[in-house]
């Protein structure tokens, strides 16, 4: 279906699974990386033998980013890691249980209302799905939500945005691996560091916001307040200041252009196949019946489910995950992987992988919904083992809640007869996000 080529990495390495096995390795200057290419050997590095691939790649640049080391996302395996994490994942699992419902039915129906007032024009929606899970972060680090016009929004996403491209350019990976070229002047790698200022500018500005609102009991950021210790309670181990930042960073950067391009991926696929828009809003009416979804509907909607299922599987947002970093010697698939090497997990490539996908190209919800448990094991968009994504539970929550009330709501039409249908290929960077297309949100009766 696709051409090989290196513009799409993960198509690229996918590829060469096919040639070469799903377990290969790469050599790229003096750095050696192994590539896991199918679910089985993903989940027998990430989940069985998590303790030896949970460590992250040193790197020059990844602590010049990660603000010294203090990020969960790009910090190395430790004691101090470990404790952060799970610091912050529980302060998440209690926004879940808590608040999050109401804050994506409150984005969702302030969605609805920017897209009816589009009023049936063509437009790239891509925007407003980032605004809308934006605001879902920013309300629970920060208490509060932007509108697309906010200069504060914009600028933060600008400069988030510049961060992850400028950290994937060549000029600046170039410092990791050879190390001599950091006495030179480099211009890629200066406005780097100008944009980490910026970012760190900006989240301190409204973390002393949220500090100040506690003092005059105006506290309305429930993560924040998760995360510090129990008033009366001395807990072993605290965040101090430089990881509450960081956090609030990781979860910006892992939380908003992720679900954001799911459902531009979402809506492209549904133009392409209207029988399957057409059969998901006839299940939302005949089970709903006029209501909008509860998250605890999901098991009265398995086509929805399915469909996102099959979404996350052909376009896994994240597809080579983060790269992870062999802590001691170990094996996989019998294979040595010496301490220290980088293990790279293709998540698209083990859900293309033939073996496991009937016809692996093909969109195609009913597989979830035809009684074969492997499916669903094999389908890991959130990778797995002690880095399994931070946010999974936020991220179903808006998934399904997000979805549900856009298909409810609307019927999602192709720009105009003469415009092609979404390119479904996409750009991949370290996010795979849909090239840019047009849609009408038509209301439905
Ligand atoms: C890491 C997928 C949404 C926060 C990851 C990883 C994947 C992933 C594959 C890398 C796992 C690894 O290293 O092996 C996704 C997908 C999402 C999504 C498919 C949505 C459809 C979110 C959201 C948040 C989030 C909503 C925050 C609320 C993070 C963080 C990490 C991470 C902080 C780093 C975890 C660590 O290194 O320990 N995600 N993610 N993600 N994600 Fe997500």
């Amino acid at each position: 279906m696709f051409e090989l080529s290196h513009d799409h990495l993960p198509i690229y390495l996918t590829g060469l699974a096919r040639r070469y096995g799903n377990i290969y390795q790469l050599h790229c200057g003096s750095t050696t990386m192994v590539i896991l290419n199918s679910s089985e050997v993903i989940r027998e590095a990430l989940v069985k033998k998590w303790s030896d691939f949970a460590g992250r790649p040193d790197s020059y640049t990844a602590a010049k980013v990660s603000g010294g080391g203090f990020s969960i996302s790009l910090g190395d395996y430790s004691e101090e890691w470990k404790s952060h994490r799970r610091l912050a994942h529980s302060a998440l699992q209690r926004c879940v249980s808590g608040t999050l419902h109401c804050l994506i039915e409150e984005q969702a129906l302030h969605l609805k209302q920017v897209l009816l007032d589009y009023n049936k024009k063509p437009m790239d929606l891509s925007q407003d799905f980032t605004v809308a899970t934006s605001n879902i972060i920013t309300k629970l680090a920060f208490g509060k939500s932007y509108e697309k016009s906010s200069a504060h929004l914009q600028e933060m996403h600008r400069c988030l945005n510049n961060i992850v491209s400028l950290w994937g350019s060549p000029w600046i990976s170039a410092l990791d691996s050879f190390p001599l070229l950091r006495k030179w002047p480099n211009p890629p790698f200066t406005r780097l560091m100008k944009e980490v200022a910026k970012r760190d500018e900006l989240i301190r500005d409204q973390l002393d916001e949220v500090k100040q609102k506690k003092q005059s009991k105006d506290l309305t950021a429930p993560l924040l307040e998760y995360l510090q210790p129990p008033e009366g309670r001395v807990p072993k181990w605290t965040l101090t200041e430089s990881h509450i930042h960081m956090t609030t960073v990781d979860l910006l950067i892992g939380g908003t252009e992720t679900t954001a391009a799911f459902l531009s991926w979402t809506i492209a696929f549904l133009l392409h196949r209207p029988e399957v828009q057409t059969k998901l809003h006839k299940e939302l009416r005949s089970v709903l019946k006029g209501q909008y979804p509860h998250y605890s509907d999901r098991h009265r909607l398995p086509y929805l489910c399915a469909v996102i299922n099959e979404v996350l599987r052909l376009r896994p947002v994240a597809p080579l995950a983060v790269p992870h970093k062999a802590i001691r010697d170990s094996r996989i698939a019998g294979y040595l992987i010496p301490k220290n090497t980088i293990v790279i997990p293709n998540l698209f490539g083990a859900h293309h992988d033939p073996d496991v996908w009937h016809d692996p190209h093909s969109f195609r919800p009913e597989r979830f919904l035809e009684g074969d448990r492997s499916c669903l094991r094999a389908l890991i968009p959130f990778g797995g083992g002690a880095r399994l994504c931070l946010g999974e539970s936020v991220a179903k929550m808006e998934m399904f809640l997000f979805t549900g009330y856009l298909l409810r709501d609307f019927q999602f039409l192709p720009a105009n007869p003469e415009e092609p249908l979404p390119d479904l290929r996409g750009v991949a960077s370290v996010v795979l996000k849909a090239k840019p297309y047009r849609v009408i949100a038509c209301p439905r009766a």
